[in-house]
């Protein structure tokens, strides 16, 4: 183990792995070099990958210049990314199997969903949305489980031109009706209610609750999936299913430009409400597929898994636009990697013979601690790809995944990527790039990283480095701007390193050039590979009536990766009880969704503020880490003595 704590082993794949991969290391740093070096001549060429309707006559003009930030590929051509994903594919794929759906309950069968069917439910689809009244350039919540509609729904969008924006349905009442009034939606696509791990989530409800808050002409299509009674409101519901049966099954699909909006998708930031991140058609398209194809090295035939959600930008990318722009067999699962039991995974990958598997790290933290008969149960043996995603992923986990899942013959590729880069920004290439356990590696294909000193912003030249993760330049899958607010997309990401686009993330480069993502380094964080803003959750505390002020920050969680801690301080009088600390615990729940629930409450009388009255989250973070021997200065605080109390009474002590 070398000094970081990290396993000094470098792991290559297999001589046959690598002969029969789409990219070696020789062509990797061939390719790698012509793409910073001509980044026009390197897009123009991959922007052939997809169909265009009107081919384009300009690559890349983009300016990453904080107040003039624009963003344009492939700007004049024209293209349809249903047709892309569904359509070109008729001739020669029309009987293979698009979308495997894999039902929550095993005891339910599978359903594989050809090419053919998958055009002719998607034209339904947009159809049904057509009938609705939606248009081009529309916007159209879905905030569906993870059902085939989900992906009939997302394609039929992109067909006749809405922009789908996608509600993780774990996400509470208020964060839908946020995001349905943000985007100024006409339509909102639910469920009657989503089967998870044998329990049901009640959206048809959610959605109502929701809809008391938006603008009565929106419309509710509701997909009745379990069959369960919901309320029913005749002039505003529709029935899905039952439109979609009497519409007609085909739909011709609309010529969008390359940087017309193909979706919205909201994600945390350090401050505010969620950012609605946009991403446009061509580009996003090119990035999708080529990065589908030569990350997990999909070969044709493959069977793809991304484990990940359609409600998070992974689920867009490598479940949806990426495997399917390529004719590639993607698999959808509606369940929990737990039910009915820790084998579950693994039953799945043997019962549809995947190829690549790509999921988080906390996921397989929580099966490693099951043990690994349940995986040993399986017959795994047509895996050859094992992807993750959202967090660095530690040493154990990592060991286990390529001992146990791998077989260690499986190349692990760890993607570093984020909501606005569309798609991987940092990742090794399995035939191209050797593996360093916890290491992202090297750069995609066109992605200048550059590693900044935070204090000076300047960029550091030599080999090791340490500091924050920039990009020095554009690339297709790059978000375009914040929907509705292009100031606050340049001030969130050009503004703090002039010329750059800012990740958040902090970063050190080894000897070898490869790249280690230390985590964010803005008041992001990271809790099982979902993004939460601390400010967020901090301001569903304090609309708590007795609430005063709060403080939330992350700390260290084994299963997690970061737990969410917050300090709050209550209204006089108010007396901190364990049933307030579970009220709370339930309030954010309801205000956000179960994954902002606060791990830790800690009552604080006080909170370190400098003089000046802004809160020292420094000092919080060292806390809630049980690390508090090393608070650093604390002389412009205005009142000293809080810390000791808060150290006094900390809530983690592991
Ligand atoms: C943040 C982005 C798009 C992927 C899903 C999460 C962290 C993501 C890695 C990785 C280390 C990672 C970063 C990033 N992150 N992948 N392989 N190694 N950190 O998307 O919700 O937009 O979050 O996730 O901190 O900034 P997201």
């Amino acid at each position: 183990m070398a000094e970081n704590g990290q396993p000094t082993g470098v792991y290559s794949a297999s001589k046959d792995f690598i002969a029969n991969a789409h990219v070696n290391a020789e062509q990797y740093a061939a390719m790698y070099a012509a793409s910073v070096a001509d980044p026009d001549a390197f897009w123009g060429a991959q922007g052939k990958r997809i169909d265009w309707i009107k081919d384009y006559s300009t690559v890349k003009n983009t300016s990453f210049d904080y107040g003039n930030v624009s963003i344009k590929w492939y700007e004049d051509g024209t293209l349809n990314v249903s047709a892309n994903c569904i359509d070109r594919h008729m001739i020669s794929r029309a009987n293979q199997t698009a979308i495997i759906w894999e039902p929550d309950s095993p005891a339910a069968p599978a359903q594989h969903i050809t090419y053919a069917q998958l055009l002719e439910n998607t034209c339904r689809m947009a159809n049904v949305l057509k009938a609705q009244g939606v248009e081009k350039g529309d916007r159209v919540v879905i905030y569906l489980p993870m059902i085939p509609e989900a992906a009939y729904a997302m394609l039929a969008c992109a067909r006749i031109g809405a922009i789908h924006s996608i509600v993780f349905a774990g996400f509470s009442p208020d964060a839908l009706a946020n995001r349905i009034n943000d985007s100024e939606a006409k339509i909102v696509i639910t469920a009657d209610f989503a089967p998870r791990g044998g329990k049901k989530t009640a959206l048809k409800s959610n959605t109502d609750q929701a809809l008391l808050h938006c603008d009565d002409r929106v419309k509710c299509l509701v997909v009745k999936h379990t069959g369960d009674q919901t309320h029913w409101s005749a002039e505003r519901d529709v029935d899905v299913k039952a439109e979609m049966a009497a519409a007609r099954p085909y739909c011709p699909y609309v010529e969008m430009n390359a940087e017309d909006p193909l979706f919205i998708l909201y994600t945390s930031g350090s401050t505010g409400k969620p950012k609605g991140v946009v991403h446009t058609s061509g580009g996003y398209l090119v990035y999708a597929a080529m990065t589908q194809q030569m990350t997990f090295d999909y070969q044709d035939g493959d069977v793809f898994w991304c484990t990940a959600d359609v409600g998070w930008v992974t689920g867009h990318s490598y479940i949806i636009y990426g495997p399917l722009a390529n004719g590639a067999t993607t698999i959808m699962f509606e369940g929990v990697p737990t039910y009915p039991d820790a084998g579950r995974f693994w039953e799945v990958c043997a019962k549809h013979k995947v190829n690549q598997f790509y999921t988080a790290p906390t996921a397989i933290r929580s099966l490693m601690g099951m043990g690994p008969e349940w995986v040993d149960k399986h017959d795994l043996s047509s895996l050859r790809v094992l992807g993750s995603v959202g967090e660095p992923i530690n040493p154990e986990a990592w060991n286990w995944y390529n001992t146990h899942v791998g077989k260690g013959k499986c190349p692990i590729v760890d993607t570093f990527w984020q909501t606005e880069t569309g798609g991987h920004l940092i990742t090794p290439l399995p035939g191209a790039i050797p593996q360093k356990p916890g290491s992202a590696t090297k750069p995609f294909f066109g992605v200048k990283p550059v590693v900044l000193d935070p204090a000076t912003a300047t960029v550091q030249e030599a080999t090791e480095a340490d500091g924050v993760l920039c990009i020095a330049d554009s690339w297709p899958g790059q978000m375009r701007t914040l929907w509705g607010d292009h100031a606050r997309f340049e001030e969130a990401y050009f503004a703090q390193y002039r010329g750059y686009y800012f990740t958040g993330d902090g970063c050190r480069r080894d000897a070898d050039g490869y790249y280690w993502i230390t985590g964010r380094v803005d008041d992001v964080i990271n809790v099982s590979g979902h993004r939460m803003g601390t400010a967020e959750v901090e301001s569903a505390l304090v609309a708590h009536p007795k609430v005063a002020e709060s403080a939330v920050v992350g700390y260290p969680h084994d299963i997690k990766g970061q737990g969410i801690y917050a300090y709050v301080t209550l209204m006089n009088g108010v007396e901190p009880t364990d049933a307030l600390r579970k009220e709370l615990e339930n309030w954010v729940r309801s205000e956000i969704g179960p994954i902002a629930k606060p791990d830790l409450i800690q009552w604080a009388p006080g909170l370190p503020k400098t003089r000046s009255g802004k809160i020292m989250r420094r000092i919080l973070r060292k806390i809630a880490e049980n690390d508090y021997g090393s608070l650093g200065d604390t002389s412009t605080l205005a009142d000293p003595s809080v810390v000791d109390e808060l150290i006094n009474n900390r809530m983690n002590r592991g």
